[in-house]
């Protein structure tokens, strides 16, 4: 059985180092992708409350909605659409302040305003994304990119 998620307040970079090893502690005993994504979702919504955070993963050569925590969200995703194509696309993370400035961003919720999404890359191929979304501007740098791609790397697809 999990233990309670240990949440903690703090610098951003405090939240990440105290939210890391619980998330590693998680999914270490579990070889199960869906259980592991949804936790990894559920432990990332507790600790920073965010609107959307959730998981796209490459199925049939589209992105497909996988585990997520927040408001209903568009299901497929094609190569090149929206932040989380291009990152699909690009095999790289993006960091999108104003989602308003992203030629093409997909808006699932008129409600998000700022959005991080990390590409999953396994042999080179990328078989997932990570999407982070906010009701706020700004809400993402260099800082989210480190650990939410530290994090991805422990998923073992
Ligand atoms: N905004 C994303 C689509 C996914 S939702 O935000 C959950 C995009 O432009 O790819």
């Amino acid at each position: 059985m999990a233990e309670d998620l240990q949440i903690i307040s703090g610098t951003k970079n405090e939240q990440y180092e105290a939210l890391l090893p619980q998330i590693e502690a998680l999914i270490s005993y579990e070889t199960d992708l869906v259980a592991n994504l949804g936790n990894v979702v559920a432990a990332l919504k507790e600790q920073f409350q965010w609107f959307w955070v959730g998981f796209y993963v490459v199925k049939e050569g589209e992105l497909v909605l996988a585990p997520f925590q927040g408001p209903v969200a568009c299901t497929r995703i094609r190569k090149g659409k929206g932040v989380c194509g291009t990152s699909w696309e690009q095999k790289q993370t993006l960091i999108v302040p104003d989602v308003d400035q992203f030629p093409g961003h997909i808006a699932c919720s008129s409600l998000s305003k700022s959005e991080i999404v990390v590409p999953v890359i396994r042999n080179e191929e990328v078989v997932a994304v990570l999407d982070v979304d906010s009701d706020a501007y700004n809400q993402f740098d260099e800082t989210d990119q480190y650990y939410l791609e530290k994090i991805v790397e422990l998923l073992r697809f």
